[in-house]
């Protein structure tokens, strides 16, 4: 059986984990959650890649030039804007779960709408850093009953 390869997307803002809103998104710095997730990875015998930006582009042409088989993505605050995001998910067709640190329904009411959780697996918000670990778990499940 081929190795599994899942991509990790953080859009913008997310560079600043570690001293961003802390209230909000935890201590953890990026760099950290993405180490867990390797971690994680290597125990579940899954490859991990990760990406973040800034720029709704940069995450587009990603997601056009994905080469795994599933994607957890965090689009950050371009979750509740961004019809082009979405279209670039639904034209690769990767499955995909949605994360979120915080939980974005506790919060302001405009980030209460995302633009692409009804075409996600699942999505996973308020669980801090375990948000990603979970979705791991999850995708790492679906892509294996898939596989077999
Ligand atoms: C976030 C929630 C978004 O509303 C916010 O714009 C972020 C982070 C989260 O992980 O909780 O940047 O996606």
């Amino acid at each position: 059986m081929s190795h599994l390869h899942i991509q990790i997307i953080h859009g913008p803002n997310l560079n600043m984990l570690g001293t961003r809103e802390p209230g909000h998104y935890g201590s953890q710095t990026l760099a950290d959650i993405d180490e867990d997730l390797i971690q994680l990875g290597d125990k579940l015998g899954v490859r991990i890649t990760s990406f973040q930006s800034n720029h709704e582009g940069e995450i587009i042409e990603k997601i056009q030039h994905l080469d795994a088989q599933g994607l957890i993505i965090n689009p950050a605050a371009y979750t509740h804007t961004s019809v082009a995001i979405r279209d670039a998910l639904l034209a690769v067709r990767i499955p995909f779960i949605e994360v979120h640190l915080s939980n974005i329904h506790k919060r302001e009411a405009f980030r209460h709408k995302s633009m692409m959780v009804d075409i996600a697996v699942g999505v996973i918000a308020g669980f801090g850093s375990q948000s990603y670990t979970l979705a791991l778990h999850g995708l790492h499940h679906l892509l294996q009953t898939k596989q077999s």
